[in-house]
């Protein structure tokens, strides 16, 4: 499987946006972190420094959706104003009087009219600037969270599960923009109640006291439920994280429950979290159940309680029946904005959480370096060095020690070793897909490390021991958008012995092969993906253990064809059966993380004692292979050394 290269080859462009995006939200995680390290508990503070990344990022929309906000905020206390206006010179004279001026009526319906279709205005404007600016915060995470995921070396991906990754992509994203939503809606909410509140003192001094007692209590209630609600959302976010793990990993690994007979613990554990987010999610259902109706109750408590002390001013003369009316008014569409406010503060914690484990994906470091050489690229085989390699996962343990070997342009080596000797890790050392912890590999007489960002993969391709396809047509999982004719597409299915069963399906190449090919047997998909490495014509392929799944008589085939072809390419196979190694020119037998031996099969079967073991355990008596004995048998020869 190539992709691995070939995607770290696509990343120049990419990348480098990452790191724009990767240091700005950098620098405000850790900026989140000291101000929670020195003032714990501060995640309204935090909630905000999230926020100022957002606005910094799309300054604009957040300025429109903000001045629609301020229009919409204005022209509601306006709309308070003109009823306040109307009921003072319209309605109450027309029952004075019992007469109505009809071009009052007119003045009345045009501001109305006015007023409402502004606010319209606002409202859109607010809407659409909120929702723009969420989903291009989304899309721009998203975007580099990917590309972060494709430059980090495949050690960081070993240390990381798929289930994570997705979570961190998706709902920690949306976590961190959520707050997002309702921004321009606070925003536009402050300034309401400034001017709601200046307005209620300009219309009766007596009246905006009591009616202010609202606002205090509305913001308490609400930081009441704040206390009591956020836990409890914070949580259900982990617990979602961790029903989405726990569901990815049950279907990935379907096959091994099914055949084990495992659904019911499965399901078990999937339902003990499904039902742990259910009670997190009900608490905080029944937390806001409680709040609703008395975040609802206050504004219509506080409209009555300026309604009595207004009739009884009116009576007394010290007010007009308009002002009351404007009082009231304002408060009750100023009390239910206040919440918004509170939806803002509510969506902090989530947010402030998902942001952190996004940047904690931003942030981590060990991207590969590039150097500035290139390859020549006339045809032929690649010459390929190996010289002093060692490498380990586990510090206290090197699994390759002083690896050093050559294989000369167009010749063909095989990798022969038990099983766990490090001959995949050795492969990856090859194609770069990890860096050696001492030593180096030369292609061409160059260092893969010197080598331009995408460089390797115009001329190695590797052919992994479990073949990956997408879901995707035949044509598709081939080519991987490399523009490539029909023609070679087949030449490539012929080499790799794959053209019969693809012309034997119904669509030829415009089959789609489902999730990860499952339509195809496991010795047709390493035929596919070993066409796949065929097709980019690379001057060094290296197979590990590819041709596995296919019988032998193909597999030697396939490798004759490859050998045989008219490209020349220099082959490094990873291979167990004695038939695919007799047509190697050449043996490299690793044993415990050394080179043990170099030769041709014949001289290391005459010399080498463990050797022939080795290879002699894998076969069958019968000449054929059987997976289960060869691992076994790769076992005990790997113990007998
Ligand atoms: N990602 C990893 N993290 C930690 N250890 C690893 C990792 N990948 C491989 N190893 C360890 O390195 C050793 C060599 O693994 P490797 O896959 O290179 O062996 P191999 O020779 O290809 O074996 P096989 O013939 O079974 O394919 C094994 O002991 C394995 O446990
Ligand atoms: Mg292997």
């Amino acid at each position: 499987m190539i992709r691995p290269v070939s995607v770290a080859g696509n990343t120049l462009s990419r990348a480098q946006g990452c790191s724009v995006m990767g240091r700005r939200q950098g620098r405000v995680a850790t900026q989140v972190r000291d101000e929670r390290a020195s003032r714990r508990g501060s995640t309204t503070r935090d909630g905000f420094a999230v926020l100022a990344v957002a606005i910094r990022r799309e300054p604009r929309i957040f300025t429109v959706s903000t001045i629609g906000s301020l229009l919409f905020g204005a022209l509601t206390v306006a709309d308070a104003w003109v009823l306040g206006w109307s009921t003072e010179h319209v309605v109450l004279p027309a029952f004075e009087h019992g007469t109505i001026d009809p071009r009052l009526l007119w003045v009345v319906l045009a501001l109305f009219l006015g007023v409402a279709i502004l606010r319209a205005v606002g409202i859109v404007a607010r809407r659409l600037g909120a929702g723009v600016m969420q989903y291009r915060m989304q899309a721009h995470t998203r975007r580099a969270v990917t590309r972060q995921y494709l430059s980090l070396p495949m050690e960081w991906h070993q240390r990381h599960p798929t289930g994570q990754l997705l979570s961190n992509a998706n709902a920690d994203v949306e976590a961190a923009w959520g707050p997002i939503a309702p921004l321009p809606m606070a925003v536009g909410t402050l300034a309401m109640m400034v001017i709601a509140i200046a307005q209620m003192f300009f219309a009766d001094l007596v009246l905006a006291l009591v009616g202010l007692l609202v606002f205090p209590a509305v913001i308490v209630a609400n930081l009441f439920y704040q206390r009591l609600a956020s836990p409890l959302m914070t949580r259900a976010q982990q617990l979602r994280a961790e029903v989405s793990e726990i569901a990815h990993e049950s279907f990935d690994g379907a096959m091994v429950v099914k055949t084990l007979g495992r659904e019911e613990e499965e399901m078990q554990r999937f339902a003990a979290k499904a039902h742990e987010l259910r009670d997190v999610n009900v608490r905080a259902g029944r937390v806001r159940a409680a709040f609703d109706p008395i975040l609802a109750a206050l504004p219509s408590f506080g409209v009555l309680v300026v309604l009595a002390v207004g009739v009884s001013r009116v009576l007394s003369g010290a007010t007009n029946a308009g002002d009351v009316v404007t009082v009231a008014y304002l408060l009750t569409i100023v009390s239910f904005p206040i919440r918004s406010i509170g939806w803002l503060l509510g969506e902090f914690p989530r947010s402030v959480v998902g942001f952190r484990r996004v940047s904690a994906v931003l942030e981590a470091t060990g991207e590969m370096q590039y150097g500035d050489r290139f390859l020549t690229r006339d045809g032929g085989g690649a010459h390929l060095v190996v010289d002093g390699l060692s490498y380990t996962y586990d510090p206290d343990q090197r699994l390759l020690d002083d690896v050093s070997f050559e294989v000369e342009p167009g010749r063909t080596v095989a990798l022969v070793g038990a099983t766990a000797s490090g001959k995949s890790t050795l492969t990856t050392l090859m194609t770069r897909l990890v860096d050696p912890d001492g030593g180096r590999v030369l292609l061409d007489g160059t260092d893969l490390r010197d080598l331009a960002r995408g460089e390797l993969a115009g001329s190695v391709a590797i052919v992994q021991q479990t073949a990956f396809l997408f879901d995707d047509t035949v044509r598709g999982n081939v080519t991987l958008g490399l523009d490539v004719s029909d023609e070679e597409v087949w030449a490539a299915l012929r080499a790799a012995q794959a053209d019969g069963f693809v012309a034997a399906l119904p669509s030829g190449l415009d089959a789609r092969l489902g999730e990860r090919g499952t339509s195809l047997s496991g010795g047709q998909r390493q035929r596919i993906s070993l066409a796949r490495a065929l097709v980019r014509r690379p001057r060094l392929l290296i197979l590990d253990d590819a041709t596995s799944a296919v019988d032998p008589e193909v597999e030697a085939r396939i490798l004759e064809a490859l050998r045989s072809g008219d490209s020349g390419a220099t082959l490094v196979v990873v291979a167990y059966r004695k038939a695919t190694i007799g047509l190697a020119d050449e043996v490299v037998h690793l044993q415990d993380g050394r080179i043990a031996d170099r030769g041709t099969h014949r001289e290391l079967l005459g010399r080498s004692p463990s050797y022939a073991r080795l290879v002699n355990a894998y076969e069958h008596p019968d000449g054929h292979l059987s997976h289960v004995s060869a691992e076994l048998s790769g076992e005990l020869a790997g113990d007998a050394q």
